[in-house]
């Protein structure tokens, strides 16, 4: 029953030195903008994940040649503007938000009709957002009252449009600037927040041409792509499981090595910072992981211990993690006195709802919360032990994993097998930093 799970005993200290796979927004992005680009495009530390491994498949399914000379080298032979050609069947993007949402956009100006699927999960989540938008360009698209299915139309003539996101979504505003790489004319996407820009800078790394300023993006259409070299970082958001493990039991100190640290992605240290937590970033030199020209900015991280103390997150901060919070949500149920979030519903339609998910697994081992319509408020405490169902959401199995570090007993978590959806090696890394981490199918 809920398939495969981990076992984990209490260990109070976490140490040494770690390097986390690749980026997963990057890793998609580099596969997508890769095979619209003109000549070659090599990616060095591609995320080998289930997802990213989803996106890869569905672009060779519309023709696209690409070889993987190792799991996380990928060669990509571009096909250029209009070389992508029709899929024999549905694409199935599993578990991936990022994959089907990023390819509605690319699929909407093709010459040929598309069908995408994806696992349970996905088939539940809302893609009117990225829909609806789509058709006000002149593509024409269906879903299953705003679900999965998504049936795209080929042949229907975009044009550019000025369009201000109602939430907060890097994905939503990425579909609409790949669209817009086929719309007649200029399209200006407005975000109410600041949401992560790593196709903004990808673009510009394959010679694209686009103005961002004050939360507004702007891309003319036709413009050719051509191919480039990207190298991977790791991911932030792996890497904050054990930058939340570290602020709770890292007593000589965890490093986290080659890790991106784009702006936009690195919230979670600034709300673990209000927290009491001891975090430092060392900065690298530039990479080239949005393409040459486009660095994303890399770092290694260095955690401590130290006592933390409850706070209310500041909303603005809440864009800057949003994949954060299952893992943070574990550093308040430890942390002293209370801690809400507000304005994070968005949490509600990812993987799971996280929300409610992360509030019963957080009862499940004794801890106090409230949930909100938008938020939690956790009253941090003691983690006991107990039986947590992640619910098939891979950064809640990972969270809890963490939870472990400082639980009074042991925590079981169920229905673990997507963790490789986007982490491949977790069970092995989190033993490497000191986790008493057990795996069964
Ligand atoms: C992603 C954007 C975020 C994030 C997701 C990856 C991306 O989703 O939650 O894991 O790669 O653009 P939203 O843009 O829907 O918030």
């Amino acid at each position: 029953m809920n398939g495969p799970r981990y076992r984990l005993q209490p260990v109070r200290s976490v140490r040494g030195e770690l390097r986390v796979p690749g980026d997963k927004s990057i890793s998609h992005r580099a596969l997508m903008l890769g095979a619209i680009a003109s000549g070659r495009t090599a990616i060095s530390g591609f995320l080998a994940s289930e997802d990213c491994l989803a996106t890869l498949a569905g672009l060779a399914a519309l023709g696209v040649r690409i070889e993987r000379p190792a799991a996380t080298e990928v060669r990509i032979d571009g096909v250029g503007h209009h070389g992508l050609s029709a899929a024999s069947g549905p694409l199935d993007m599993g578990n991936a938000g990022t994959a089907i949402r990023l390819l509605m956009g690319l699929l909407a100006g093709q010459r040929f009709d598309s069908t995408l699927i994806g696992d349970a999960s996905l088939m539940r989540r809302p893609m009117e957002r990225v829909a609806a938008p789509l058709r006000a360009m002149g593509a024409r698209i269906d879903t299953a009252e705003g679900r999965p299915p998504v049936r795209i139309h080929g042949g229907a003539p975009l044009q550019g449009i000025d369009y201000v996101l109602p939430m907060a979504s890097a994905q939503v505003k990425s579909a609409l600037l790949l669209a817009a790489l086929y719309a007649q004319g200029s399209t200006q996407v407005t975000e109410p927040a600041p949401t992560r820009d790593h196709t903004e800078r990808m673009l510009r790394g394959f010679g694209v041409e686009l103005t961002s300023e004050a939360g507004r993006v702007s891309l003319t259409g036709g413009q050719q792509l051509h191919g480039c070299e990207i190298a991977v970082p790791g991911d932030f958001s792996s890497a904050a499981f054990f930058i939340v493990a570290g602020c709770l039991a890292a007593h000589q100190g965890l490093t986290i090595r080659d890790v991106g640290v784009n702006p936009t992605r690195t919230g979670l240290v600034q709300m673990l910072r209000l927290m009491g937590a001891d975090i430092e970033l060392r900065p690298h030199a530039a990479g080239v992981a949005g393409g040459a020209g486009a660095p994303e900015p890399t770092a290694d991280i260095h955690v401590r211990a130290s006592a933390l103390r409850g706070v209310e997150v500041p909303p603005s901060l809440v864009a800057l993690a949003i994949d954060e919070f299952p893992a943070f949500f574990i550093a308040a149920a430890a942390a002293q006195g209370p801690t809400t979030v507000t304005g994070a519903a968005e949490l509600r339609v990812k993987e799971s709802d996280r929300l409610a998910v992360m509030a019963a697994g957080l009862a499940a081992v004794g801890i106090e919360c409230e949930l909100l319509a938008d938020g939690l408020r956790i009253q941090g405490g003691r983690i006991g032990g107990g039986v947590v169902d992640s619910h098939g959401d891979h950064r809640i199995a990972m969270a809890f994993a963490v939870a472990s570090v400082l639980a009074s007993d042991p925590i079981e978590i169920l229905d673990v097998a997507n963790v490789a959806t986007s982490f491949p090696g977790f069970p092995q890394l989190a033993r490497q930093a000191g986790l008493a981490l057990e795996a069964s199918s």
